[in-house]
């Protein structure tokens, strides 16, 4: 006979903290409970689902008291959609738990004191701050909690939206989504309109089967938008009957690519985007400088934050003029091309080859010749033979994705021994964990969290070591 699992009810639980994936946590008898759709000060009865020796999961079955700070979040779709899972704590306490973020992790994971460290700088822009959205096509629509109370179900079970968080196989249908300017939203709907008028194939991303797989927009700070839409097969004559009818509604289009991907995921590596329309990229503008944003380049999403994160960058780098400095991670060469005219030299590493091309091509639109490009793994590249032909660094900038520094970038760097490194982050978890490793012979001088990212639990942040 299969044994019943003992269920766990956890009565009046105090929040307390903020956790990851837009969750709180209290503590209960020296556990932590991680409970979504809650905020700290909110007073619930919590259904555990699951419990393991340190901490338990649940959901809230009951709301005793709500939270004063609660705020009513401005998306419909909240609750649903993953995006941004902090609408409801007031723009003010989602930076104090960003900052707290970010020190906690020096203290617990870092063991590092922490006395010079900032406060954070806001997002000017607490809506519309994304130049990117990707949205998926999918035969398998979300039904949301409202349809499933109602019981006003439609057979209509085609979307054009976000996955739902931990779902590879549902997506939520999105009418409206907060994050991108206009026409963004305009452009989706369009296009979703499109396809069921004609009858299209939504993917079905189960049996990996259909026609219309993704769609992404991207816009320029100077309201230029790019359109890449990828379908499963190469139908041209549907394909191309759809993209005019796209680019002629919309002249913000100045870019629009398309791209078949038959592969078993979504992502564009190793495919080709065929330019439809227009010009093959976007242009950004920084302080004077252009950097060309492809259909596959990556572009810091916050433009205008990363403005200010790049500044402080280049604040804590403190050039000269003749420092040779390395910018490893540097994508499509930004930060380099940035702080090249303070310094002597630059040379830039990262493992995308296509996202140096770019590096490359943007140092040759800016007439910027003190900077060199390298593609590969940084592990790899960071040998003793490169660093004595290209000169041991000065100063060392490094931007790292969210898993961090390979421990050997991080004794590559070391072996260098240079005057400062300045850590840019949007982990601070690993940050901290890198920065350890580095304790013996640098210490943190400055901190200075950035939000990039309203409404959701990221925080990015800056830090400056200096040489003992
Ligand atoms: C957070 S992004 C920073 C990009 C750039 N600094 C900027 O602001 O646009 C991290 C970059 O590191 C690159 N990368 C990831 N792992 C790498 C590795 N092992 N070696 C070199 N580059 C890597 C990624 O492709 C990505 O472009």
């Amino acid at each position: 006979m299969a044994r019943r699992k003992k269920t766990i009810l956890l009565e009046n639980v105090e929040m307390t903290d903020v956790a990851a994936e837009g969750k709180s946590l209290a503590r209960v008898d020296n556990m932590v409970v991680f409970v979504p759709h809650t905020i700290p000060g909110d007073i619930v009865d919590v259904q555990v689902t699951r419990k393991r020796k340190r901490y338990m999961e649940g959901f809230p079955v009951r709301f005793i008291k709500h939270s004063s700070v609660r705020v009513e979040p401005f998306c419909l779709h909240f609750g649903e959609c993953g995006g941004c899972q902090w609408q409801n704590l007031p723009y003010n306490e989602q930076l104090k738990y960003k900052q707290k973020q970010v020190l906690d992790q020096f203290e617990r994971i870092g063991k590092i004191q922490t006395d010079r460290i900032f406060p954070i700088i806001p997002s000017e822009r607490q809506t519309q701050y994304r130049n990117k959205l990707e949205f998926t096509f999918s035969d398998n629509r979300w039904l949301t909690k409202e349809e499933m109370q109602s019981g006003s179900l439609t057979d209509q079970r085609k979307a054009l939206g976000f996955h739902i968080p931990g779902r590879f196989d549902k997506v939520l249908d999105i009418q409206t989504c907060c994050l991108q300017p206009e026409p963004s939203n305009e452009i989706r709907d369009f296009i979703r309109e499109y396809a069921l008028k004609h009858n299209l194939d939504f993917f079905d991303l189960i049996n990996q089967q259909g026609f219309l797989r993704t769609l992404i927009i991207r816009n320029s700070q100077q309201g230029a938008y790019m359109v890449i839409i990828s379908f499963f097969r190469d139908d041209r004559a549907t394909i191309h009957l759809m993209l005019e009818e796209l680019v002629k509604t919309f002249p913000d289009i100045v870019s629009m690519y398309y791209v078949i991907n038959s592969k078993s995921n979504d992502t564009l590596t190793g495919l080709d985007p065929v330019l439809f329309h227009g010009d093959s990229h976007l242009i950004e503008e920084m302080e004077g400088l252009k950097f060309r944003v492809g259909p596959k380049s990556f572009y810091q999403t916050n433009a205008q934050q990363a403005h200010r994160l790049y500044k402080i960058a280049r604040d804590f780098a403190e050039l000269r003029g003749h420092e040779v400095v390395y910018d490893i991670y540097t994508g499509t060469g930004t930060i380099a091309l940035f702080v090249a005219r303070q310094c002597a030299r630059v040379i830039g590493i990262e493992s995308i080859r296509e996202a140096i091309d770019d590096a490359r091509q943007n140092a040759v639109l800016n007439g910027i010749q003190n900077v060199d490009f390298y593609a590969g793994d940084s592990r790899d590249i960071l040998k003793e033979d490169f660093i004595a032909d290209k000169g041991i660094p000065d100063t060392v900038i490094v931007d790292p994705p969210r898993s961090g520094m390979h421990a050997d970038v991080v004794k590559a760097i070391l072996d260098c021994h240079p005057e400062r490194v300045v850590y840019v982050s949007c982990n601070p978890a690993t940050q901290a964990r890198d920065i350890q490793l580095m304790s013996s012979q640098y210490r943190v001088t400055r901190l200075q969290p950035v939000d990039m990212f309203p409404h959701t639990s990221h925080v990015e942040n800056v830090a400056l070591l200096e040489r003992i």
